[in-house]
């Protein structure tokens, strides 16, 4: 089974040229003019492949309505015509959803860029209305502008956008104290599609009539609708926050450290990242300026974060905790951030980390996890099982592993050709599938299903799960017009 590897040239259609003329110019009596570029025209380019650049797709159009009603309007033509349509947000996602790769030639993007106000911000409730094409980080500046805090936060931050958000149920580094997306979603507004549209952009904290169906659209991939807007649960904006890299000598004492933390200081850690020592020094390609926080004399680091409010003393809380455990000999050295600027640059290690990888060229990526009980056991055999299949081969693991997640990806030398890369990427796919499924554990934590995992989601899914998905998506899709090819169709 090919588990981590989509081979976009095997099945793509090319696009009627005719065709692709006149949808255009029909799509532009929906939308305007300017917003509507066929797929040979420069502005499409971007839109048409995915974030590393391994990935090329063809669309007849990329679409670009201003507001829910012209969403609606282009809906209803595509439907009529038969042209799938694919949903893309900031196209920062990594498991190939966004992109029309192995669809039918007809097919459409429609992008959600134009559709970036926000609407409402309701300070008594702590609610926030946007609509789908707002960037995270706009919405997380407005949030704060107001003393308010929207805490999904992820190194794609700057250009995914809330749409996108929702149907990845994104996670990211803040998700062990406020959750993921679908815990930050309140109501949504959604065109269907038929073309009709769901009105369900409440911002009640409490509402028991019936099934909450906003929880169809949360990580649906845009197989089922397009979320147009969303209503947001803000939290209060902590006034103090500290930020520390510690230095430990091995993942098992990452985790005991974590749960040390979580018992003694409770909810007032924010994020919890590892970052082994191969991990920093690779983020350190991508900072060829940036000076190292601390000498790396240790196998095992971690970007920890405290938060809280004004009263309470984060900074105290995180100092005497380190106290403790360097004396009980589990934590071997620590840098504690006195500044913003010095927290910056631990983040930013932690962001470069993605920036690094992607100058080594086409490589193995993952997202899984397992019970964090079992958690240092489940790196230590996956990366000894890659290890021994590719000795050439950098083999990194890090990331969330507070939520149990981590990013066990394998960059290959820089010798290899692009066959010797795509190889390793199906074995070391194999590999770190068959290893997490071992753990009881899942291949995809927080990045979805997409088109890279679907046959992946096929073979190892529920009997039961995947007829129930597959009856939903007959039922509310039944011309599986939205987003052919990933996740459910
Ligand atoms: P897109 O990539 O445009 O789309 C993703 C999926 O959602 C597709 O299936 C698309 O069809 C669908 N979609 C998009 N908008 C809509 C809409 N309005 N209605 C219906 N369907 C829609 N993810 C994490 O979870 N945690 C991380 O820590 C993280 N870090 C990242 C770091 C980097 C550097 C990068 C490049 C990516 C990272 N990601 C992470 C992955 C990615 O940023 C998230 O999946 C994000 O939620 C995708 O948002 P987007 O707007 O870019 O969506
Ligand atoms: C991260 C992305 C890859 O955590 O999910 O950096
Ligand atoms: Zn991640």
């Amino acid at each position: 089974m090919n588990a981590h590897s989509y081979s976009s040239a095997a099945v793509e259609s090319p696009v009627d040229r005719h065709d692709a003329a006149t949808v255009c110019e029909q799509l532009r009596q929906l939308v305007g003019g300017e917003y509507v570029w066929s797929g040979e025209d420069p502005r499409a380019e971007p839109c048409l492949r995915d974030w590393h650049g391994d990935h090329v797709a063809t669309a007849l159009a990329v679409v670009m309505p201003a507001n829910t009603e012209q969403v609606q309007s282009v809906v209803c033509y595509c439907a009529q015509q038969a042209i799938a349509v694919v949903p893309q947000g900031g196209n920062t996602g990594l498991v190939l959803g966004a992109l029309p790769l192995g669809a039918d030639a007809r097919v459409i993007v429609l992008g959600l860029g134009r559709m970036n106000a926000i609407r409402d911000m309701d300070h008594d409730n702590y609610a926030i209305t946007v609509e789908a094409g707002c960037i995270l980080q706009t919405v997380q500046d407005a949030a704060a502008a107001q003393g308010f805090l929207f805490p999904v936060s992820l190194g794609a931050e700057g250009s995914c956008q809330i749409g996108g958000n929702i149907s990845t149920n994104a996670g990211g580094v803040n998700v062990l104290r406020y959750g993921m997306m679908r815990e930050q979603v309140l109501g949504l507004e959604v065109v269907l599609p038929d073309g009709s549209v769901l009105h369900n952009l409440k911002g009640l904290r409490k509402d028991n009539r019936g099934v909450d169906v906003n929880q169809l659209f949360i990580g649906a991939e845009g197989a089922l609708g397009i979320v147009t807007a969303a209503s947001l649960r803000l939290s209060p904006l902590p006034q103090n926050v500290v930020t520390a890299l510690l230095a430990l000598d091995s993942v098992h004492d990452a985790v005991q450290l974590y749960l040390q933390a979580r018992k003694r200081c409770g909810d007032l850690m924010t994020a919890f990242e590892l970052m082994p020592k191969n991990v920093l020094t690779l983020a350190q390609e991508a900072l060829p300026d940036t000076t190292a926080p601390m000498s790396l004399t240790h196998s095992t680091y971690v970007l920890v974060e405290f938060s809280g409010a004004e009263l309470v003393d984060v900074a105290g809380i995180l100092e005497s905790f380190l106290e403790r455990v360097m004396e009980d000999g589990l934590l071997q050295d620590a840098v504690i951030a006195h500044t913003q600027a010095q927290a910056a640059t631990l983040w930013r290690y932690r962001e470069a980390v993605n920036e690094a990888q992607a100058l080594r060229g086409l490589h193995l990526r993952s997202d899984v996890s397992v019970s964090i009980s079992r958690m240092a056991e489940f790196v230590e055999e996956v990366h000894q099982q890659l290890q021994q299949a590719f000795p050439s081969s950098l083999v990194v693991g890090y990331g969330h592993i507070g939520d149990g997640n981590v990013h066990v990806n394998v960059l290959p030398p820089a010798d290899y050709t692009t066959e010797q890369r795509m190889a390793l990427i199906e074995a070391g796919g194999n590999i770190i599938t068959e290893c997490v499924m071992g753990f009881n554990g899942s291949f995809s934590a927080e990045h979805g299903v997409g088109r890279l995992k679907k046959s992946t989601f096929e073979h190892y899914a529920d009997a039961a799960q995947k007829m129930l998905m597959h009856k939903l998506k007959q039922c509310v899709d039944p011309k599986n017009i939205m987003n052919p090819g990933c996740l459910l169709s």
